[in-house]
């Protein structure tokens, strides 16, 4: 654990523009400094440094953090290991301290999205550094098995695999057996040992107490995170058995809707090609790479998620979806179709390949090799296609029936599509296969994009608009403004909308760390609100500040603000007191009444 106040000084101490100009070489662009977003492709720069505030924004892609949360992010480090980083680079060393609740409040606990759990007649503690060292323990046992198995080794070579293959997808071989970890691991049967093997979906413990080993007699594939770390394993029978894979169970280090096999090491190569080709299996992923296309990723036994989508995004505009061209390889589609519709915007492609029956990507490849399987590729069905492809497939558009269904198939799928070309287009080709006009096809399916998706797609973007998001701006960008805010003003504003929310979250947060406010001018107080399930909000909201110059008048627009705030407050209250009837009104409120009506 890292103490919080060294984490504050050494924000405060490194200038986030030399750090991200180590990596990503930064120009000077009025007050702020830009580049080409090193998190998504693009050939125009939209990646925004602060120097001021000390905090990046990607206005593309919405990426967003400080120094440290770019170390994580661009060069895939740990918390830990970033402020290592950092600190090693500013001179400054790091201490150590004991976990306590008090840090943990600070919210700037990266760590915290694992939570450590305790145990009963014990203090052990199983951390995830715990959980991974005993998977790279485990890694080591079963590709040394792997070396020794003459069985497991014909296996491999008989689907066409070259050792060099294997040894750079650190393929292993689980032994037959109940118990071979136990030789593995020392004090296998202690209660502390047990736990780490059980937590790291290793060993199952029966009701009876026995433990056993999960994987059994099977082909080894492990699992990285994005940092490179072994959080998981799928492990293959070698002959035909069921189930076919075993993978690992859901533990604190894995999160199988989150991760992807082999994103780790295909960031590089699908920056290269700028496409990522997402396949069902291991078996693909690993053929493929023997070819040559080292741009391949698979969802782990999962139906591909938004959270998938989302960071394939991040690293690449276009996404071939390849999937078997059976039923069920359709159906994998859609799913991935529906899941990504929301996060498209104008300038992402994504595309849908489906191999010739009885075909997969590790046949096709291996068959017919690198070339002929590129040239697939760019034949794939574009998403608009395929959408309609699979809506109008059963229905019979010759009956008014049939473009009814068509119609209400396609209403909730095309109402998630924010990017504005993109729904245009489908909404255009609506109108040809439903044979209903443009405009009523709108009213019908009820496509208005929403006021705050269109704020953010003009450019420039416009002013805040409201005096709750005018004042989140002053506080995000100078703290210390809290101590002219009138509390009374934000007594009786409900909480239906976030900006108030988010408004009083930050409010509580100052009052309830009064030193950061002194000491705080230099860097981003978002550092302290990681954790906020308003994230998303503030990071947008304190994106703002990069579009001001040097003319804005902060003083002015806070009092400007409060002063609006003063009138929303006043019209309520005006409106309260007139929606009772006079003779009900005490003397005092109706002095009230007056002087609110003079104001
Ligand atoms: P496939 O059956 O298509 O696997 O399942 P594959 O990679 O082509 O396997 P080979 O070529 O027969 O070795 C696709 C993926 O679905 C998950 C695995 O992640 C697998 O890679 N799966 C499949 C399971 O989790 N469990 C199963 O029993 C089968
Ligand atoms: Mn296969």
């Amino acid at each position: 654990m890292i103490p919080q106040p060294f984490i504050h000084d050494l924000l405060n101490r490194v200038d986030i523009v030399d750090a991200i100009d180590r990596h990503v070489p930064l120009k000077k662009a009025g007050a702020n400094f830009v580049a080409c977003c090193p998190f998504h492709s693009e050939k125009t720069p939209s990646f925004t440094v602060s120097q001021a505030k000390q905090f990046y924004h990607c206005f593309g892609c919405g990426a967003h953090g400080n120094a440290i949360g770019f170390l994580i992010e661009y060069s895939g480090l740990s918390f830990v290991e970033a402020v290592n980083d950092l600190a090693a680079y500013a001179g400054m060393q790091v201490p150590v301290q004991q976990a306590d609740a008090s840090f943990k409040e600070t919210g700037a606990d990266y760590l915290s999205q694992y939570p450590a759990e305790g145990y009963n007649n014990n203090h052990l503690e199983i951390s995830p550094q715990d959980l991974l060292s005993v998977m790279q323990i485990a890694t080591r046992f079963y590709r040394e098995q792997l070396k020794v198995s003459e069985k497991a080794i014909a296996y491999l070579k008989k689907r066409g695999l070259s050792g060099k293959t294997a040894a750079r997808f650190a393929i292993g071989y689980a032994p037959a057996g109940w118990q071979n970890l136990e030789a593995v691991f020392a004090e296998y049967k202690s209660e502390e040992t047990r736990k780490l093997l059980v937590k790291a979906g290793l060993v199952i413990l029966t009701d009876e107490g026995k433990q056993y080993d999960r994987f059994r007699d099977r082909i080894m594939f492990p699992i990285l995170n994005q940092k490179g770390q072994i959080i998981g394993f799928g492990g293959r029978v070698l002959e035909q058995e069921e189930p076919k894979y075993l993978n690992s169970p859901e533990t604190i280090l894995f999160e199988k809707g989150r991760e992807l096999y082999n994103f780790f090491s295909a960031r590089r190569a699908i920056r290269e090609a700028d496409c990522v080709v997402v396949v069902e299996g291991y078996m693909d992923v690993i053929a493929l790479s023997q070819h040559g296309i080292d741009y391949a990723v698979a969802a782990l036994g999962t139906a591909t998620t938004s959270f998938h989508i989302q960071k394939l995004l991040r690293q690449t505009d276009n996404i071939i979806f390849c999937f078997d061209g059976d039923k069920a390889g359709r159906k994998a589609a859609w799913r991935a179709l529906g899941n990504s519709l929301a996060l498209l915007s104008d300038g992402k492609y994504l595309s849908f390949l489906f191999l010739p029956e009885g075909e997969d990507p590790d046949s096709y490849v291996s068959q017919y090799g690198k070339e002929s399987f590129e040239r697939q590729l760019k034949q794939a069905t574009p998403l608009s296609e395929f959408l309609f492809k699979e809506l109008c497939s059963g229905v019979n558009l010759q009956t008014s029936e049939g473009r009814a269904k068509l119609v209400s198939d396609a209403k909730p799928l095309l109402q998630q599509v924010k990017a504005s070309a993109l729904s245009l287009i489908l909404l255009k080709r609506l109108v040809e296969l439903s044979g209903i006009g443009r405009g009523e096809l709108e009213e019908l399916l009820q496509i208005k994009r929403s006021p705050k998706a269109r704020l953010m797609e003009s450019a420039p973007r416009k002013q805040p608009v409201t005096p709750y998001h005018w004042l989140i701006l002053m506080l995000l960008y100078s703290p210390s403004y809290i101590n002219e805010l009138d509390r009374s003003l934000l007594v009786g504003c409900n909480g239906d909308n976030e900006e108030i929310e988010v408004l009083r979250v930050l409010v509580d947060f100052l009052d309830a760390h009064p030193n950061l406010i002194e000491s705080n001018l230099g860097s981003s107080i978002l550092t302290y609100l990681h954790d906020s399930p308003h994230r998303a909000l503030l990071e947008s909201i304190e994106s703002e500040a990069l579009e001001w110059s040097n003319v804005t008048d902060l003083e002015a627009e806070f009092m400007g603000s409060l002063e609006k705030l003063q009138q929303v407050q006043r019209k309520k209250r005006m409106t309260e007191l007139h929606s009772k009837s006079l003779d009900v009104l005490t003397d005092e409120e109706k002095r009230e009444l007056q002087r609110l009506a003079m104001l």
